[in-house]
Order: structure tokens, then sequence, then C-alpha cells
């Protein structure tokens, strides 16, 4: 069932909510100028064209994915080995600018959501298709607001696959039709739905028309709103 801005029709007896999962890159912090940046670097080295609409695409991908729908019909003239120094280095040049990452960057409404979560004394946890996402928490200085944090690295599929949220409600040890997740990207809100938890999406509804409410960002966010779900 999918709803705008805070409507969301209850049809069965509501079950509290234990956790709240969020998502960091395009929820918690903007860093998609800054995949964008190295992307785009890696793609003039190649002479493969590439904007800011194919970057809108690479939201939640994982790096070997993006990679993949930035090379299009190029991707058959490259070895699988290429293609990850192809990658290691657009992460070399990502990592380089996390430097000047720093807590302007955190995205508006993000902080007082936590907050909000904290203080209900709901479970908090980060789940992102990153394997830098440690280093960014900690370039945010919010990496202690989280019970627990997940990345790629211990799971087998990435998302749209619903195993790293499943993986996440597991160690805040939430089941998981009792656990929000928060998703700026059509793969993350897809994963989360599979997974039987409930959607907030934070962009576009039409492109994340999946989820059960779609915020334009998280200043809207209003913890009350979702305490109790169906
Ligand atoms: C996601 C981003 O969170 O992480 C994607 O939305 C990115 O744009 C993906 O490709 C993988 O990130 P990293 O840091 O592991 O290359
Ligand atoms: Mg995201």
């Amino acid at each position: 069932m999918s709803a705008v801005a805070g409507t969301r029709h209850v049809s069965a007896a509501p079950r509290p909510l234990t956790g709240v999962l969020f998502d960091l890159d395009g929820v918690i912090v903007d860093t998609a100028k800054l995949h964008y940046t190295a992307w785009s670097r890696l793609a003039q080295s190649l002479s493969v064209h590439f904007d800011e609409v194919l970057n809108q695409s690479l939201k939640g991908v994982d790096r070997l994915g993006s990679l993949e729908l930035l090379l299009g019909p190029h991707s058959r003239r490259f070895t699988l080995a290429e293609k990850q120094k192809m990658a290691d280095l657009k992460n070399h040049w990502y990592v380089e600018s996390l430097c000047d990452l720093g807590t302007d960057d955190i995205l508006p409404g993000a902080l007082d959501a936590l907050e909000q979560v904290r203080q209900a004394g709901l479970k908090t946890a980060l789940v992102s298709a990153s394997r830098n996402a440690t280093t960014v928490l900690d370039r945010l200085g919010v990496a202690e607001r989280f019970d627990a944090v997940v990345d790629p690295s211990g799971v087998a599929r990435g998302k749209p696959a619903p195993d790293i949220f499943i993986a996440a409600a597991q160690e805040l040890e939430a089941a998981p039709d009792r656990c929000l997740g928060i998703e700026d990207a059509a793969a993350g809100v897809a994963g989360l739905k599979v997974a039987g938890m409930a959607v907030i999406g934070v962009g576009d509804p039409l492109v994340l028309h999946e989820a059960d409410w779609v915020l334009p960002d998280l200043t809207h966010f209003r913890l009350s709103a979702y305490r109790s779900i169906t």
C-alpha cells in the first residue's frame, strides 16, 4: 500500500514498533554529490557519458552494480579484473573526498529524527549499501547514536534483497514486522518491504511508490505518526 506525506490506511490491530532502521547516504548525510564527482571522474577517464540523471539511478546500488549502470553497453569491453580496478579507483577518489565531509553535511531533520526514536526508547540501526559507512559515521560523529551498524560486508546479497535489513533486525533483536525502515532509494524501499517492514521513503513519491509513507525530507518525521504499524 502506498501513501504520500504521512497518510497510511490502517487495516488491522496495530503492533508497537521495536526498532527503526536508517539508511545512510541520502537519509542521514548528503554524500550523493561526492559519489557523483568520483563516478564522473571515472567516466571522463573512460570517455563514457555520465550525468546527474544516471547518477540518480545509482542510489542504494552497491559499488560494482553502480559501475555496471555507468558503463551500460560499454560493459562488455572490460574484464571483471579491469572493472574491479575501476571500482577501486572510484572508491579511492570517493574516500579522499570524505576528508571534507563534516557535520554540515548531515541532512536536515536527521539528528532530530534519531533523537525522537531514541527518546521513545526504540532501538536504532544504520543499514547501508556502502562499505564506507563506518568511515562516514565517524566523520559525522554520530556512530554512537546507533545500536547496530550493518553494511554489505556481512550479507550475501545487497539491496534490493532483504538480507541486510533482516540482519539489522537480528542485531537489534527485533522482529522484522516490528521494524520501520527509512530509505531514499527505490532499491532500499523494495528490500524493506520484502523483509516485512514498514517503510518511510524520503524523496519523490513516484519513485518511492512502494513505501507506506513518503516524506520530502526528515524535517517532516514525526515518530508519533508511526509508533504503531500494521
Ligand atoms: C549507497 C549509495 O549507500 O552505497 C550508492 O547510495 C553507493 O550510491 C553505495 O554506490 C555503495 O557505496 P560504497 O561506498 O561502498 O562504494
Ligand atoms: Mg540511500
